[in-house]
């Protein structure tokens, strides 16, 4: 949650303060700040609400603005005190003198705030940031050395951060530091940046340097100085990032979500690109590091995940448990840190995550990894902190994604679990090759499958005009589609405010079908293959109590005509595969049933797309 983000060297800081904050949007859009120094003084300039507000703000004084070259900014995604321009960062002491940005949340930031009102700080914000740029202050006035008080800070702060400091005393300096926040450093000629992403610098600079926990960096425009928390210095260890600036672009479409959920078909290319070479060669996973022996002893798999990405999970544990015979668990990284859970070295954990730095994950595996067993993330960002810790990766190749809506991602992370799985067969032999052939025909088939899907989306379309005006909506489905009717009413919920939810089928009798009458539309996935005739049966339940029926569906019987108010045909596809194409058809739903009602498609209320809070 937030974004920071800092330059300092030759040019002017403005533009490209405000630059990074548009690429940090994702990670928050409540409100917005930066601090600068112009002519020797640190000036905050902040505003509440969508960023244009700050970009207004600060055009008005643009010209003396532009006088700064060195600043830092933030985007806020508000987690303590409500998103007013008080509580935005960044934040500053007593005096002023210092400015201070941070993602993450500062613990016990309430006895801090005691300790330093006692010794005489006035705060102004309800944030639990504000703390830390009085202490900072404190100890700068005892050392006279901005590096050594944010070292000195940060030995008093519990919980996570991500944090970047001036000091208008030392006026040509930025330190920055990190613990459990994501935070890295961008290296240009004759000027630094620091950022929490790629997508801030990547405009700038291709070099960069990844922070680890507790170390602390201190930016001049023409020196970079990293050290531990123990004063320690230490060599950099500089990277080449693997993005293009490309990425970032709407490529003419209204919206990030529009275009990510066109991008599936190549995606998909992607991640099966190098991996699986032809239907009769087994599939190469080379960052999966466990060995044949290791596969072969596996007896159980958990893997933890958070909102879409954890029904990418589910899908996996379906395909895994069918073509491996390994018993899967699936649950929320949340709910897996709060519990004794039961592993050794035989049990693999897998993380799934987009973004590589979901808080809740990064607890989970990191609890698992300390009772032995071997960590797997399946993730966006290679770059990450949790790829960065795990014993194993599948990289999911999706390209930077922009919308806070997860589409592409999920798309790869669920054609990264066929991937797992079927390797994980082919070396226990639990699956016959000719049925692991016919999945790989059917996934080097499926980004046609999924052009074609994309060109039938005004029928989406229509649906989506007849139902926009629904309160409710349900989804229904069974078997490896129950994850897609969550999916689905997921999206539906996140852009459009549109209460809905996903059952699977049968349970509809159980209790939700006391909520079906004329105004309730009922969503059913009917996927050709084991439980078609059931999901239609249970169609036939709701449709019995009035609702109004939508399918999603690759069969083109006729019958169903009489059934469904709407329905979405996709091309026919194995069950087995099914989940992949289904989902499409279901975002696009959501984008133009979202677009209809004029909501904020790309920047949803209350969400960000990186949850790097507990
Ligand atoms: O980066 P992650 O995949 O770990 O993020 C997990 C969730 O926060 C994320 O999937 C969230 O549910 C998105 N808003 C989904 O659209």
């Amino acid at each position: 949650m937030c974004g920071i983000v800092g330059y300092i060297g030759e040019k002017s800081a403005l533009g490209i303060l405000l630059d990074g904050l548009t690429n940090l949007e994702y990670r928050g859009y409540d409100s917005a700040g930066i601090a600068v120094n112009v002519e020797g003084k640190v000036e905050l300039y902040k505003a509440e609400g969508k960023l244009q507000n700050l970009k207004d703000l600060t055009n008005e004084k643009r010209e003396h603005i532009l006088k700064s070259t060195i600043g830092i900014g933030h985007i806020r995604w508000a987690t303590h005190g409500s998103p007013t321009a008080v509580n935005a960062h960044p934040h500053s002491c007593n005096c002023g003198r210092v400015a201070i940005v941070h993602n993450g949340i500062i613990e016990n930031y309430k006895e801090l705030r005691a300790k330093l009102e006692k010794q005489g700080c006035t705060f102004r914000s309800q944030t639990d940031t504000e703390t830390v740029a009085h202490l900072v202050a404190s100890k700068y006035a005892q050392t006279n050395n901005l590096t050594e008080a944010v070292r000195l800070a940060t030995k008093e702060i519990e919980g996570a951060y991500a944090l970047a400091v001036i000091h208008q005393d030392v006026k040509n300096t930025i330190v920055a530091t990190r613990r459990n926040a994501p935070l890295l450093v961008g290296i240009g000629e004759g000027e630094y940046y620091v950022a929490s992403d790629v997508p801030a610098i990547i405009k700038y600079t291709k070099r960069a340097m990844y922070l680890d926990d507790n170390q602390i960096v201190t930016l001049t425009s023409n020196s970079m100085k990293l050290i531990d928390s123990d004063n320690n210095e230490l060599v950099p260890k500089i990277e080449t990032l693997p993005w293009e600036p490309v990425a970032l672009s709407k490529m003419g479409y209204k919206h990030f979500m529009l275009k990510e959920i066109h991008e599936q078909p190549d995606v998909v290319r992607n991640v099966l690109s190098g991996k699986l070479r032809a239907s009769n060669e087994n599939i190469v996973l080379n960052e999966v590091k466990l060995d044949k022996e290791a596969l072969k002893t596996l007896n159980r798999i958990q893997i933890v995940a958070c909102g879409t990405s954890l029904h990418a999970a589910m899908v996996g544990k379906y395909i895994i448990e069918d073509l491996c015979g390994i018993p899967v668990d699936v649950e929320p990284s949340s709910e897996y840190i709060y519990r004794k859970t039961v592993g050794d070295k035989n049990t693999l954990v897998i993380g799934v995550s987009q973004s590589g730095e979901t808080a809740d994950t990064i607890t989970a595996v990191r609890q698992a990894k300390s009772r032995g067993s071997h960590v797997l993330i399946v993730t966006n960002r290679p770059d990450s902190t949790m790829a960065r810790e795990a014993d194993s990766l599948v990289p999911v190749s999706a390209g930077i994604e922009v919308s806070v809506a997860a589409t592409k991602s999920y798309m790869a992370q669920v054609i990264s679990f066929y991937l797992l799985a079927i390797h994980i067969a082919e070396i226990k032999e639990s699956a016959s090759r000719s049925e692991l052939e016919k999945i790989k025909r059917e996934l080097i088939l499926l980004p046609q499958k999924l052009e074609k899907t994309l060109s039938h989306k005004d029928e989406v379309k229509t649906c989506a005009k007849k139902f926009a005006n629904s309160k409710d909506f349900i989804f229904i489905a069974r078997g490896i589609n129950f994850p897609t009717a969550l999916e689905g009413a997921l999206k539906l919920k996140e852009i459009s405010y549109i209460n809905a939810t996903g059952y699977t089928a049968g349970e509809l009798k159980h209790g939700p079908i006391a909520m079906l009458d004329e105004s309730m539309p009922v969503l059913s996935i009917l996927m050709k293959g084991k439980v078609y005739d059931k999901i239609l049966s249970n169609s036939e339940e709701a449709k019995a109590r009035n609702a109004r029926m939508i399918a999603l569906t690759d069969s083109d019987d006729t019958k169903l005509d009489e059934l469904f108010e709407c329905i979405i045909r996709i091309p026919e596809v194995d069950e087995m595969l099914s989940p992949a194409l289904a989902i499409v058809s279901l975002q696009l739903l959501a984008y133009y049933i979202a677009e209809f009602l004029g909501k904020d498609v790309d920047q949803p209320r209350n969400l960000a797309k990186s949850v790097t809070v507990e």
